[in-house]
């Protein structure tokens, strides 16, 4: 990462911490952390929610057949931007993952395979958490898998355990949990699927 996109995290950061959620951009180890386990067929159709300056986008598209197969959905217009840049072959949606729904139509995309998400569940109003896990059901297949993280020190905060409560709900008990330790800081990858199924995920 450059010293430009370190910058501006640092400066979004600082401007609104509960959206960012975070000091520091994912490390390599979260983003392969991330994305190794899950299988992308040519066909799926995957979401990022959240890309920030873009740690995970391109472990993703490194593991996709095509680029189209993916959309991110970034709230940051400068981020946004950033991330236009860094990957041009790729589409990105500057808005809310509340508004999934809304941006898969204008953006003319099918329902979702598999969706990985940097968003800062731990420190997001209840009520936003509560209407992004709601889209996020909505907008899915019905095998489809939810990839997300999980600060260590964060883990058992309030908001932290109701996303987790809420995820349940919608797609049934996680079914994969790993720890990544070379991160600032240690987190733990998260994946829930909607109807298990072992072709799409190797764990
Ligand atoms: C912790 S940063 C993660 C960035 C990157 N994925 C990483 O791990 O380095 C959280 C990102 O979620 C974005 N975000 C926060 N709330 C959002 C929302 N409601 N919809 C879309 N993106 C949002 C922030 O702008 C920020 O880029």
């Amino acid at each position: 990462m450059s010293l430009q996109s370190y910058a501006l995290f640092l400066r979004a950061f600082a401007a609104n911490p509960k959206s960012v959620g975070a000091l520091f951009p994912s490390a390599p180890a979260l983003a392969y952390g991330m994305t190794k386990h899950l299988t992308f067929f040519p066909h799926d159709h995957v979401v990022e929610l959240g890309p920030g300056t873009g740690s995970f986008t391109r472990y993703i598209l490194a593991k996709l057949a095509s680029p189209k197969q993916y959309l991110g959905v970034e709230l940051n217009p400068k981020f946004t931007q950033e991330l236009k840049q860094q990957f041009p072959y790729a589409e990105f949606a500057c808005g809310q993952a509340e508004q999934l729904e809304t941006i898969l139509k204008l953006h003319q995309r099918p329902m979702i395979d598999h969706l990985i998400s940097g968003l800062p569940f731990a420190s997001l109003p209840k009520e936003v958490t509560t209407q992004i896990v709601e889209a996020v059901a909505d907008a899915t297949t019905t095998k489809a898998t939810f990839t997300t993280f999980q600060y260590l020190h964060a883990y058992q905060f309030k908001n932290a355990k109701e996303f987790r409560a809420q995820m349940e709900e919608k797609f049934g008990p996680l079914i994969r949990v790993r720890w990544v330790l070379f991160n600032m800081f240690p987190a733990a990858v998260l994946t829930w699927q909607k109807k298990p199924s072992l072709t799409t995920l190797e764990l």
